[in-house]
């Protein structure tokens, strides 16, 4: 399946609004892999999107879901956050959600892809049953599981996995992590092309390299370092095709944002996102329960969208965020190729001087 890719481009799934069909499409018609994202849609709204992309093409893409856990939580520690979190939504003039544990409607998205017969489907969070992904592929959906360690990975490929998207620590947005809540305070987490090296170690199944690829060259890197394609989620957010909000497109480029940190104070996850007030005030207290706290504090950053403000919101982002371009995807992809190209040989002139 990707072996049949003319180009080694994924474009990463992105919930919250950034992958629109518009962006998967574009992408997939670039000679890429297209990904939308099935995160906090209902299975509903997630079939509409599918439907549009089978409307508008007939090349491959991808569908993500998210693999939620059944984790005890402890509430009182949710709600004591609430509490204190209710003055930024006072400002608003709004009240925060009740804390809610919810699967994102995990049976209902599986019968729509089951249905439908997406043809490639990925899972962040965790990975599916052996029985889940086996009924999957029978049904003709090849399986792409995100890992973040060689741990991960060895589950993946023993439930079954096609390919893996190794996610290294640049990367924007959520930790694809397996682990329960409690465990989050005590991860660790490698850079991209360590964690390459450690998986290809251990598993021989193709990998897919995510985080902070920006350039041609982070491309090659990741190709030489044993992946057979580049995820790339940050690189896309300022296309005109993104969904991203026009506030966190505007915030990729504002020099108020210096840098990006890994917290959970948005969602009880970690994430990376651009460092804004409300991470710095909060990460510290937030406890770790997903999605619990992502449902507290969604309609504080929803708010803080439509009143403009950036302090409030999920920036999310990776390290390579200050190479982010505006650019139509169509011109994006082919700057990267010929940044691809570029750099292919100068990997093979070193490697004549250096034999
Ligand atoms: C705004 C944003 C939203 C994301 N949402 C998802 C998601 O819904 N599912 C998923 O598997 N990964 C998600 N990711 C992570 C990407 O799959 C990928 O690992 C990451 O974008 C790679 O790092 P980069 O952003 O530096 O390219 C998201 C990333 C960003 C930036």
């Amino acid at each position: 399946m990707l072996q049949s890719l003319s180009i080694p481009i994924i474009q990463a799934p992105m919930a919250g609004g950034a992958s629109t069909p518009l962006l998967a499409l574009a992408v997939s018609r670039a000679g890429g892999l297209g990904f939308l994202a099935g995160g906090y849609k209902t299975a509903e709204e997630m079939r509409g999107e599918i439907l549009t992309m089978y409307q508008q093409t007939q090349s491959p893409f991808g569908i993500n879901l998210f693999v939620l856990s059944n984790d005890v939580v402890d509430l009182k520690k949710v709600n004591d956050y609430r509490e204190k979190i209710q003055k930024e939504a006072d400002r608003f003039g709004i009240r925060l959600e009740e804390p809610l544990a919810d699967d994102d409607e995990w049976e209902a998205k599986l019968t729509v892809i089951t249905e439908l017969r997406v043809p490639v489907v990925s899972f962040t969070f965790g990975c599916p049953s052996f029985e889940v992904i086996n009924k999957l592929k029978q049904n003709g959906s090849y399986i792409i599981v995100t890992v973040t360690s060689p741990e991960e990975a060895l589950i993946a490929k023993e439930s079954g996995a096609d390919a893996l998207s190794v996610q290294g620590i640049e990367a924007g947005g959520h930790r694809g992590t397996f682990l329960h809540n409690h465990l989050h305070s005590q991860e660790e987490d490698a850079p991209l092309l360590v964690l390459l090296g450690l998986i290809s170690k251990v598993v021989d199944l193709p990998l897919i390299a995510a985080g902070g690829i920006m350039h041609g060259k982070d491309i090659v890197s990741a190709l030489t370092a044993g992946a057979c394609a580049a995820q790339l989620g940050t690189a896309f957010l300022r296309c005109p095709e993104s969904g991203a909000h026009p506030v966190h497109k505007a915030a990729l480029t504002n020099p108020h944002f210096t840098s990006t940190a890994i917290t959970h104070a948005f969602t009880g996850r970690r994430a990376r996102g651009l460092v804004n007030r409300f991470m710095l005030e909060y990460n510290d207290t937030a406890p770790y329960a997903y999605p619990h706290v992502h449902h507290v504090t969604k309609n504080l950053r929803k708010a803080a969208g439509q009143a403009n403000d950036p302090e409030c919101m999920s920036l999310w982002a990776g390290l390579g965020y200050q190479s982010a371009q505006e650019l139509p995807v169509e011109e994006l992809v082919h700057l990267l190729m010929k940044q691809v190209r570029e750099n292919e040989s100068n990997e093979l002139n070193t490697q004549l001087l250096n034999p």
